[in-house]
């Protein structure tokens, strides 16, 4: 693919038609003895004076990948290519680190960190002499830390994704990432496998470098980061290993050049229209629930209004056409060779789902780009005529549990369907015995438990696990049945909790609930072995007590201190806790989302 070649590039506009935000540190004769101190040191890795200060574009590369978060690691050898193409068309490549984020390797959460990497990238954006940036993206945070800091500061700016590992593959079964460690450990758990084995399948799932393979968070942001138009088309599915990965690295760096001349902004692709088209494409690719909270996020930084309950006005109806694992079947290797995002954003634009004139950053709209782009496997990306499922989009729930938490019912299995939501005079209904779990620790202390009687007709719940009470929120809401249970043949009960759910998870959890415990949230009223009623078909979730009991509830608990979680164990979990809004609002920082369009202030 050449620059000349690609169609969805528009011709290169002439250079030098505006003053740029890096001359202000590079060529301010108002203030010579500055520009000298600004100049003097970015020289001496060999820069000349002329580079500076002639007026080329200084474009940054947002590094995530380092030795520490190994989904983004490629990104140390795709950034070479980044640079060539920033030089092909006359800018300066400068690349800095992002704090570090790593899904599978940070305690106590990654997502405590999304917040962390935001900031420092406002701050690297704002206060260096920048005129756009290469956002670098790939592990779960990694991408909505990068796009939330874009939007902030409102400099030209682009999405690189750094693409999903091949497919991984055991006995002749493809090991999805994430996905087959839900799926191996009631394997583990039933005594059908050891722990040896257990540990083959799940590495096996992890063949080459790349973010998860399967449509968990990371394939899930990277498809809405170009769903909302902040990638070249096609960005996004490309495998990370393969040599398109490599060319679609080299454009990027040469598009910014070309959007720094055009002053293309965040602000102007950021639009409650993108906003929109990323969460329809979301229901279509059978994407995480985590997306509700980074693209709330998203929004709030880009000053877009989105309401949560618009998760389900807006995606509810939209169907299921990726067939990729936890939802289906293939992996990361298969959606690219069918198409990829912009083929299922063709299909979804027959039925009039997308917004078409949302820009993008190549400079024409989202329609455009993608207008006729064909399905390669219709048993990978199916035609919108023939979708693997209706509806497939979230529905939000509320009640006196809380005033809002995400379901995802394109993974309602029929075992789970058969089970619970099969009452022919109440369908969609079901009732349960509450067994109530105080954060990760807990649930795995006590799950076998005889004592708690678990049977099929509980409900699982964990608290204390929402942004404030596990600082970042843990992913644990798919709790898994005691080992008991899954042995007669039991494999996933009702699972509800003010915490995440990786996005490799298959299971129908209500999940994300807002307000937490730990913020007031009617689940700290909770106790095991309370009647708790789910509806499906009316959106509710209530604990089946009067009002006056619950606020009986509500003074006991106030009277002891109010509801207890761990303490901090770093500074940033303590300022964070300080300042962190709720799930269903983005978890972003509260005083950060005043601060808009920085750049231009
Ligand atoms: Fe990094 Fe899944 S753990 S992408
Ligand atoms: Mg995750």
């Amino acid at each position: 693919m050449s620059h000349e070649m690609d169609p969805a590039s528009p011709p290169a506009p002439t250079p030098g038609k505006r003053k740029l935000r890096s001359q202000l540190w590079f060529d301010n004769p108002e203030n010579p003895g500055m520009t000298a101190l600004y100049i003097e040191r970015y020289l001496n890795f060999g820069l000349t004076p002329g580079e500076l200060r002639s007026g080329k574009p200084i474009i940054g590369i947002a590094q995530t990948g380092n030795d520490l978060s190994p989904c983004n690691r490629h990104h140390l050898e795709l950034a070479k290519r980044v640079r060539d193409g920033i030089l092909a068309m006359g800018g300066v490549p400068m690349e800095f680190p992002v704090h570090p984020i790593q899904e599978t390797g940070k305690r106590p959460t990654a997502a405590l960190d999304r917040n962390l990497a935001y900031l420092g990238l406002v701050e690297t954006l704002y206060g260096y002499p920048l005129d756009g940036v290469v956002l670098t993206t790939g592990c779960d945070k990694t991408t909505p830390a990068c796009i939330m800091a874009a939007a902030t500061v409102n400099i030209p700016s682009i999405v690189l994704c750094g693409g999903p590992m091949l497919n991984g593959w055991h006995n002749n079964e493809r090991t999805g990432s994430g996905t087959v460690v839900w799926k191996s450990r009631e394997d583990l758990a039933a005594g059908n496998i050891d722990y040896e084995e257990f540990m083959e399948i799940v590495t096996s799932s992890a063949p080459s470098v790349g973010h998860c393979n399967t449509m968990g968070t990371a394939s899930t942001m990277n498809a809405l980061a170009e769903a909302l138009g902040m990638t070249l088309p096609g960005c996004a599915a490309i495998p990370a290993p393969y040599r398109e990965r490599g060319q679609i690295a080299y454009e990027t760096g040469r598009r910014i050049v070309d959007m720094v001349w055009e002053d293309l902004k965040p602000s102007d692709i950021i639009t409650r229209e993108a906003i929109e088209n990323s969460i329809v494409v979301n229901s279509a690719i059978g994407g995480s629930t985590n997306a509700t909270i980074h693209i709330n996020a998203i929004a709030r930084h880009a000053g877009v209004p989105l309401q949560i309950e618009e998760w389900e006005t807006i995606g509810h109806k939209i169907p299921l056409l990726v067939n990729m694992q936890p939802a289906g079947k293939y992996l990361g290797e298969e959606f690219h060779r069918a198409g990829g995002v912009p083929a299922v954003i063709a299909q979804l634009m027959e039925k009039g789902h997308i917004r078409e004139n949302a820009m993008t950053v190549n400079g024409k709209p989202i329609g455009q780009n993608n207008k006729g782009r064909k399905i390669g496997d219709p048993d990978v990306i199916t035609p919108i005529e023939t979708p693997l499922r209706t509806d497939a989009g979230f529905i939000i729930l509320k009640g006196n549990l809380f005033d809002n938490a995400v379901m995802k019912t394109s993974v309602i299995s029929e075992e789970f369907a058969k089970r619970y939501l099969s009452n022919p005079t109440d369908p969609g209904a079901f009732e349960g015995r509450a067994i109530v779990f105080e954060g990760p620790e807990d649930y795995h202390h006590r799950i076998d438990d005889p004592s708690l009687e678990i049977d099929e007709h509980c409900m699982l719940f964990i608290r204390g696990t929402g942004p404030i009470g596990y600082p970042g929120g843990a992913e644990v809401v798919n709790m898994q049945p005691p080992t008991a249970l899954i042995k007669k043949g039991v494999h996933a009960l009702p699972c509800i909790g003010d915490g995440r759910q990786s996005g490799t998870s298959a299971s129908p959890s209500i999940l994300n609930a807002s307000p937490e415990a730990a913020a007031g949230g009617g689940l700290a009223l909770l106790k095991t072995g309370d009647r708790v009623r789910i509806d499906l078909h009316k959106r509710s979730a209530n604990i089946m007590i009067s009002e006056a009991e619950l606020n009986e509830r509500r003074t006991v608990l106030h009277a002891h201190g109010g509801f207890k979680y761990a303490g901090n164990q770093t500074p940033w979990q303590e300022i964070q806790r300080s300042m962190v809004d709720q799930f269903d609002e983005g978890m972003v920082l509260k005083p950060a989302v005043k601060y808009q369009r920085v750049a231009q202030s």
